[in-house]
């Protein structure tokens, strides 16, 4: 599984990919008003990622427009931005037409706020790069969402999608709207491709009680070998 980051904060991103392990980052309206961000510098924020992240790791921007035209428009403005990026269109009918106009122009879609497996399949026949399958979303009505994207994971990989992505690339379901460690545990076992994930929930990951405690004794014991 890949680790994308879910954020437009660029201290986060840099830090996030200095540690070496990061394959992505995902932005939404949301994380972007989060940080303060204004409409005329939406592009420019989003090409100072691909310059931090660099030509290798896809670069998620959502589309806000809510017509197939205005989403393909945005979204060819968006993939101009950089040859990482990726155009995030919410599964909806409008939506998925869009993605079928970008992905035969060559121009790669995560397809976000998938939430079941019909969508996902939609998704996937309409020529998304990436699905995202959002969990925390679901628990938070009190459904279970990593059992929906058990479903998903499963329901895609019975499938060979090729030949509907850009370039007939492997359609890779990103683990989405993640809310604790656990989440990436499961999505792992269950076989998501990618999990994307909150900069505080990503230094949970590295975490952990007893390698700090293990640490601790280590750094001591050596002590010990110094003084010696
Ligand atoms: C995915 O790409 C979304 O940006 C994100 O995971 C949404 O998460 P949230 O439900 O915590 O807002």
């Amino acid at each position: 599984m890949k680790f994308f980051l879910d954020t437009a904060d660029l201290a986060e991103i840099e830090e996030a990919a200095s540690w070496g392990a990061l394959a992505g980052v995902t932005t939404n309206p949301t994380l972007y008003s989060r940080i303060g961000g204004k409409l005329d510098d939406f592009h420019a924020h989003i090409k100072r990622i691909c310059d931090i992240v660099g030509p290798d790791c896809p670069v998620s921007a959502e589309s806000v427009a809510m017509t197939r035209d205005e989403i393909v428009r945005d979204g060819r403005e968006l993939a101009a931005i950089a040859p990482n990026v990726v155009v995030k269109i919410p599964t909806m009918v409008e939506g998925l037409a869009a993605t079928r106009e970008l992905a035969d122009a060559g121009i790669p879609v995560n397809m976000t706020l998938c939430f079941t497996v019909p969508q996902a399949i939609l998704a996937a026949r309409a020529g998304a790069r990436y699905i995202s399958p959002f969990v925390g979303r679901f628990d938070d009505i009190s459904e279970d969402g990593l059992a929906q994207l058990d479903d998903v994971v499963t329901a895609i990989g019975n499938y060979d999608f090729t030949a509907d992505t850009v370039n007939g690339e492997k359609i890779e379901i990103i683990a989405a709207s993640i809310r604790s460690a656990n989440h990436v545990t499961q999505a792992a076992l269950m076989g998501a491709d990618i999990a994307t994930v909150p900069f505080g929930i990503l230094k949970k990951c590295v975490q952990h009680p007893l390698t700090d405690r293990g640490l601790e004794s280590f750094l001591k014991d050596w002590e010990k070998v110094q003084n010696a």
